[in-house]
């Protein structure tokens, strides 16, 4: 029966690709296509409607949808939604003169922040299920920074990137653990970015984006924070100062009362 199911609906949807986008990105699902009237489903809700000349976009997508007659009149009906929110991660579905077809899942990344600074070494996490008795020839794992490589570990053999010759690797070691982290030693400004692992034989892969920011040098001694330190204990300084000023003529009375005038009052 599943096999039956499912091998109806790979004939009910011919063409299937995966896109990925950035959470408040701008994603395009495409499809070439030369049609009329143009109908865009999400989960088999109206998305965008383009009849004779009328368009109607369901609220959630109002004032976020791109499309172009121009582009429509030169055969490609593609949707761009911009500000890309969770909720757009879906199957669309468009319908070029009520005919079926260009179906995409669109993908929401999230990146998960990394901050690390100037200098320092830096491990950016990716974990994922692999099999802890991978050979060297079953380990793939893959890290790129905006569209580039940054090191590649492939049948035993690491490559890296130009801009992170010999201060990037991955470990084999840690792969059979599922633990796909990037090391990236001495960090440098031009490192900050969005970095995305990928690995051929892992599964359940997190996080899918990380984005790397970089400070000027470690956080505690930054200019910034010295300042903060200096001020909150110039003003506890002249706070106490103020306050054994205050009570100046008390404690001096007690600092010179011997220790055994400091019994209590009813025994006198
Ligand atoms: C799209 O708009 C046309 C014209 O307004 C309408 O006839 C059609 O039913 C609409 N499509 C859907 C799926 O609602
Ligand atoms: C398009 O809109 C106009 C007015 O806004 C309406 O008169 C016309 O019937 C609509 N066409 C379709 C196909 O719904
Ligand atoms: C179709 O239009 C989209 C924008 O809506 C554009 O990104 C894409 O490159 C176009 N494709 C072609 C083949 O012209």
């Amino acid at each position: 029966m599943l096999l039956v199911y499912f091998l109806g609906s790979l004939g009910f949807l011919p063409v299937t690709s995966g896109l990925s986008v950035l959470l408040g990105h701008e994603a395009t699902v495409p499809c070439i296509r030369s049609c009329s009237k143009v109908e865009w489903f999400r989960n088999e809700v109206l998305v965008y409607n383009f009849t004779a000349g009328n368009i109607s976009v369901a609220p959630e997508f109002e004032g976020r949808i791109k499309f172009s007659e121009a582009d429509l009149r030169k055969g490609n009906a593609s949707l761009t939604i911009t500000r890309v929110v969770y909720n757009d991660r879906s199957w669309y579905v468009c319908s070029c003169d009520g005919q079926k077809g260009c179906d995409h899942f669109l993908e929401v990344l999230v990146p998960t922040p990394f901050t690390a600074a100037v200098g320092a070494k830096a491990k950016l996490p990716c974990y994922a299920v692999t099999d802890k008795h991978s050979s060297a020839s079953n380990v793939n794992v893959r890290w790129e920074k905006d569209d580039k490589l940054v090191v590649k570990l492939e049948h035993g053999e690491m490559e890296t990137g130009e801009e992170y010759e010999e201060r990037s690797s991955v470990s084999e070691e840690d792969y059979r653990k599922g633990d796909l982290s990037l090391t990236i030693d001495d960090i440098r400004p031009s490192d900050a970015g969005l970095y995305r692992c990928s690995a051929l034989n892992g599964q359940n892969q997190i996080p899918e984006v990380v984005a790397l920011m970089v400070t000027d040098s470690p956080s505690l001694y930054s200019p910034a924070h010295g300042w903060t330190v200096a001020i909150v204990l110039i003003v506890v300084f002249i706070a106490a100062a103020a306050v054994l000023w205050a009570y100046r003529g008390k404690v001096s009375a007690f600092i010179r009362s011997p220790p055994d005038n400091t019994v209590p009052a009813d025994e006198e």
